[in-house]
């Protein structure tokens, strides 16, 4: 086989074999592969795309690329949960101890944020003494103990996505709904689960900004799971304002205790449940998603869930005696004119946000857990002139960068006279 050929292929509309995505891909990990070769391939791949049955042997091969887990001896059923990312997304903060306590273990491996998107790890650690460094044995024992972890990732999971996303990055080809499908798959594979929901994002705050575009990756990815044989489903939710009130560290897990005792904000409730009653379904505790949501919504109302959350955070070594910290000042964001909010840019939030210290500019910066923003106004709701629309906490002393962030705050805020077109929070799902 040579490389040359496959790329012509690839460029003609040609579909691959399996034997020649192992070629690609392990020539690709071994150096025989150049880079440029690749390059050449993933931009044939961009415009000719990939057949169900590449993208499923793409990430199959991804997937075995390096490390696999697999919890089989704790138990037979993993059930995970994928978000596609965005604004004020604390969701694996509530979901994971609903569906924890209902029953169904959740070994969860969580990234870190980036740029304008916040990462679960961050959240978890700005709880003193937390940590999120747990691996082997007491990863398991903990599973075992109390049916939840979430951790970092320790493993060395599937290396052929870190340099093929790299590559991606610096060549234009990361809008590729096979290549996406197959990144994000190949890593919940990877990571031991054998049921799989996912949260697919879309709107101003989420990578794929439109529905129909959201749409087709979430069924990419469903496809991939029934070839490979894990159940998995799809929610397709509305990140076209930032989810709830709270975006930062300590601000979102305040939210997430705040919906954990079954006063948070509704919309961030409603999506929590749907997906914990379909993990909770998939999981063997429920006899449909719907009484999954049931279920789940009665570990809220009794407090199950919360036990189960401040389990959590023992055994991973927080502790909540003192509260959370929070951050030394807070400046508010005015209403430039009366009217109806008719959209908060979840992007331009999420990126003031960091400005103030809450996410990292660059893999390197060093994240404050107290600053962040809390919204007053959400989209449909009334404004007078003058009210205060959000709220920034912030600790920094560079005053540059809390004008810079309270000009994105009221830049972000659309306000208008008209009765707002809202899309409903979740849009479709496919099983
Ligand atoms: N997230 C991933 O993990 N992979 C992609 O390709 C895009 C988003």
């Amino acid at each position: 086989m040579r490389i040359v050929d496959l790329i012509i292929k690839k460029r003609e509309g040609g579909e691959h074999s399996r034997e020649e995505l192992q070629f690609i891909i392990d020539g690709y990990l071994d150096g025989s592969v150049g880079e440029e070769q690749i390059s050449a391939w993933l931009m044939a791949v961009y415009f000719r795309g990939m057949s169900d049955q590449e993208t499923a042997a793409l990430t199959d091969i991804m997937q075995h690329s390096g490390d696999v887990l697999t919890y089989a001896d704790v138990s037979d059923i993993i059930v995970d949960k994928h978000s596609t990312g965005g604004v004020g997304d604390k969701t694996t903060l509530v979901v994971a101890p609903l569906v924890a306590a209902s029953g169904v273990p959740i070994a969860k491996l969580s990234g870190r944020g980036l740029g304008f998107t916040g990462g679960t790890l961050d959240k978890l650690e700005s709880i003193p003494g937390l940590r999120v460094d747990i691996s082997g044995e007491a990863f398991r024992a903990q599973l075992n103990n109390i049916g939840i972890v979430v951790a970092g990732q320790t493993a060395n999971l599937v290396p052929a996505d870190k340099k093929l996303y790299a590559l991606r990055d610096i060549t234009g080809t990361i809008e590729s709904i096979p290549l996406i499908a197959s990144s994000i798959m190949s890593k919940k594979l990877a990571s031991g689960a054998n049921k799989i929901v996912l949260d697919v994002k879309f709107g101003s705050g989420a990578f794929m900004q439109q529905p129909e575009q959201a749409k087709e990756l979430a069924k990419a990815m469903v496809k991939i799971g029934d070839a490979l044989n894990r159940q998995t489903v799809a929610v397709l939710s509305s990140m076209d304002q930032p989810l709830g009130y709270a975006v930062g560290n300590t601000v979102e897990v305040q939210e997430a205790i705040d919906t954990l005792e079954g006063h948070g904000p509704a919309d961030f409730t409603e999506l929590c449940l749907t997906l914990a009653g379909h993990m909770i379904f998939l999981g063997g505790k429920a006899l449909s998603a719907e009484d999954g949501y049931t279920k789940a919504k009665m570990l809220l109302e009794n407090g199950f869930a919360l036990e189960k959350f401040y389990q959590l955070i023992k055994a991973q070594g927080g502790s909540l005696a003192n509260g959370l910290p929070e951050a030394e000042f807070t400046a508010s964001v005015y209403a430039a004119r009366a009217g109806i909010v008719q959209a908060i840019d979840a992007k331009t939030i999420g990126h003031s946000s960091m400005l103030l210290g809450a996410g990292r500019e660059t893999k390197h910066s060093i994240i404050d857990p107290t600053a962040g923003i809390i919204l007053r106004k959400k989209v449909g709701e009334t404004v007078e002139q003058g009210e205060v629309i959000a709220e920034l906490h912030y600790n920094t002393p560079y005053a540059y960068r809390l004008d810079e962030a309270v000009k994105a705050v009221q830049d972000a805020y659309v306000i208008d006279e008209m009765q707002p077109k809202i899309l409903p929070l979740i849009l479709d799902i496919i099983e």
